[in-house]
């Protein structure tokens, strides 16, 4: 008998992998380095995926088959994600084990932890400077921990997202440490600058990020004896990707990650990654270009694994990270829709729809392989990325229509509910931003202001459904909706913020409150999610079973765009989702006014008999007849 001298089936689809993506890894890095620096970059890069490849576990391995079988496993209407800090959802690693009953129960299927890698010691912006890319915070587990975290979230059908971190590193970075050092090949890994000739000239366009407490984009080491580039905190050193070793190194540390089970890697701060003399250094094409390298390289070691990108940028700069043009499809997987974002609280605050109708008009459709990542709030503050151009469009000025939803949103405006904290004004531009949980700027601390009595119950009411509106419209966007920790229970802001070492300074962790189950163990609180008579109850179970009604709407499956009809009341947003099985038609009431949709809307989208699929109640209308929305009420219509 002649030996079977085939080889391993997975060697041989890691060839035709290298075959297929080689060449796209290579477009993205010849747009970025220079000709003589790319056969050993290319040598290196193919170094770091044969190494990745051998040392893929077999359950990832057979986990990247499955994806390749259906590679639209993350745009199905079933996904729906979680975001949360580890210690403050449930303690450690062990604890989120643990706690996956809880996600299950809200119909969780992808769970973003926030960093979990090691970071500075003292403070490190929520885990945002890192120290070690290789091993996890000790205090949350070790590797191995999340290996098997990952491994059972794979066995439940859920994935499992970390942030990614590639601008900067922590000063107390073994990169960092060597350029201290005065380590050539690691000085190399940053923007130096020997005076402050390179800094002002950077600074004359540089928008300021931390203005308040981390004024400008450079700061002076002594031990280096030269500034560093600090888009940040002066202690998180922007890398220089113009060094294609920095590539090489962010490669291996994607591969180790995705090696460990990692599912998506969300891509921190990625707009920043290029810096252009005379811009304002983020959004430049080079960006895409790296990010297109990464993920063809990435499909060659980890077909499995996707990228989000992290670009919290004005409306029409965000097209371009889902892909547009020569990068169309090519780039991240996934990307925050921070523009709905944004819109969403517009909405709530003028209780119109007409600036959120024209801004979402002005976006392309995504490419079909990719989705949105749609929320309606996360764990940093919210930036009103609203363009002066839509809001001239409608009539609004820009500038003065931030200024409103910032003061709405603080408490300042006249009979606003919103009561979240003003984060980073700057004193230059006027810009000030929001930092609050959902319901903390949704109206509950403004309803709990209110005398125990039948004002205060209809308050918390209009609290209820303006939560369970907000999500509604992201969860009906089609995309991946994303949850934010504590928002599921209406949680609101957390009072002894500021206690914590670090922290004072720095409001949002106003709005990363510790779970009242896991304040439970402490003692301090009662969880009462599954008693309806509450708020915690009410925003709970309709947090269910809008997820529930979105799994059962091939509508919502992210392939398909989202059309924004005219609105047929200012206060109704009306956004339909075409599809071979039939239309969705969600319309949603943004004001506390009952308001009427005509019965013709329904008919002209083949909708006159078909069925609310949020309340399951059948809707049947002439062409003369309407269709009612109670305050803030959202319908899911669609065929029964
Ligand atoms: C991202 C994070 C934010 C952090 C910043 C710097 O925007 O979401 O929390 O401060 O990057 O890493």
């Amino acid at each position: 008998m002649v030996p079977d001298q085939s080889p391993d089936v997975h060697d041989e689809l890691f060839e035709l992998r290298l075959e297929r993506w080689l060449p796209d890894c290579e477009a993205g890095l010849r747009s970025v380095y220079r000709p003589e620096e790319m056969a050993p970059l290319l040598a290196a890069v193919e170094s770091v995926l044969r190494g990745a490849h051998a040392k893929r576990r077999p359950s990832l391995r057979r986990l990247d088959q499955r994806r390749a079988l259906r590679p639209d496993w993350f745009q199905r209407p079933d996904m729906l994600g979680y975001a949360a800090y580890t210690e403050r959802f449930a303690g450690d690693l062990a604890g989120v084990q643990d706690a996956l009953g809880y996600l299950e129960e809200l119909g969780v299927t992808y769970l973003h932890l926030l960093p979990l890698l090691t970071p500075r010691p003292g403070d490190s912006d929520g885990g945002y400077a890192v120290a070690d890319y290789r091993r996890v915070r000790p205090d949350l587990g070790s590797n191995d921990d999340l290996a098997s975290l990952a491994d059972t979230l794979h066995v439940r059908g859920m994935s499992l997202c970390v942030d990614l971190v590639l601008n900067h590193v922590a000063r107390e970075h073994d990169w960092a440490q060597r350029a201290r050092a005065g380590e050539e090949r690691y000085r190399r890994f940053f923007r130096l600058f020997p005076d402050r000739a390179g800094p002002d000239a950077y600074e004359a366009t540089l928008p300021e990020v931390f203005p308040d407490f981390a004024p400008g984009s450079f700061t002076f080491d002594e031990e280096l004896d030269a500034w560093a580039w600090t888009t940040f905190n002066s202690w998180q050193w922007d890398v220089d990707w113009s060094n294609p070793d920095v590539f090489v190194a962010y490669l291996e540390v994607v591969c180790h990650l995705a090696n460990l089970g990692v599912d998506v890697l969300r891509l921190d701060a990625i707009a920043f990654l290029w810096k252009r003399l005379g811009t304002a250094c983020q959004n430049e094409p080079e960006v895409h270009d790296l990010t297109q390298a990464l993920r063809a390289a990435l499909r060659v070691a980890a077909p499995g694994v996707l990228l989000k990108a992290e670009a919290i940028v004005g409306p029409r700069d965000l097209m371009p990270y889902l892909g547009t043009g020569r990068h169309h499809g090519r780039v991240s997987d996934l990307a925050y829709h921070n523009s709905l974002m944004v819109q969403v609280w517009s909405m709530l605050a003028s209780r119109d729809v007409r600036l959120t109708v024209h801004a979402l008009r002005q976006f392309d459709p995504a490419p079909t392989t990719t989705s949105w990542l749609t929320y309606v709030r996360c764990h940093d503050d919210i930036g009103w990325a609203v363009d002066d151009g839509d809001a001239t469009a409608v009539g609004l000025d820009g500038h003065a229509h931030r200024g409103f939803l910032s003061d709405f949103y603080c408490g300042g405006f006249p009979g606003s509910f919103g009561r979240g904290l003003v984060f980073q004004h700057n004193e230059a531009t006027g810009d000030r931003r929001i930092s609050g949980t959902a319901a903390s700027l949704a109206g509950l601390d403004a309803a709990l202001e209110l005398p125990d009595g039948p004002a205060r119950a209809a308050a918390l009411d209009s609290v209820v459904a303006r939560l369970l509106l907000t999500h509604a419209v992201v969860m009906g966007f089609g995309g991946i909706p994303v949850l934010w920790s504590g928002d599921e229970l209406a949680l609101r802001d957390d009072p002894g913020w500021a206690d914590e070492t670090g922290h004072a300074d720095d409001n949002r962790w106003a709005h990363r409150p510790r779970l009242p189950w896991v304040r439970n163990v402490l003692g301090e609180c009662v969880d009462d999610r599954v008693d309806p008579s509450t708020v915690t109850g009410q925003v709970f179970g309709g947090m269910r079973r809008l997820a529930r009604a979105r799994r059962g709407l091939p509508q919502l499956h992210a392939a398909w765009g989202t059309e924004v009809l005219d609105p047929p009341d200012p206060g109704v947003l009306a956004l339909l989702r075409r599809h071979p099985e039939g239309p969705m038609l969600g319309l949603y009431n943004v004001t506390e006014r009952t308001v009427h949709v005509t019965g013709w809307l329904l008919g002209l989208h083949g909708l006159s008999d078909c069925v609310d699929r949020l309340s399951g109640e059948r809707v049947l209308v002439s062409d003369a007849d309407s269709v009612e929305l109670a305050p803030y009420a959202t319908r899911w219509l669609a065929a029964g």
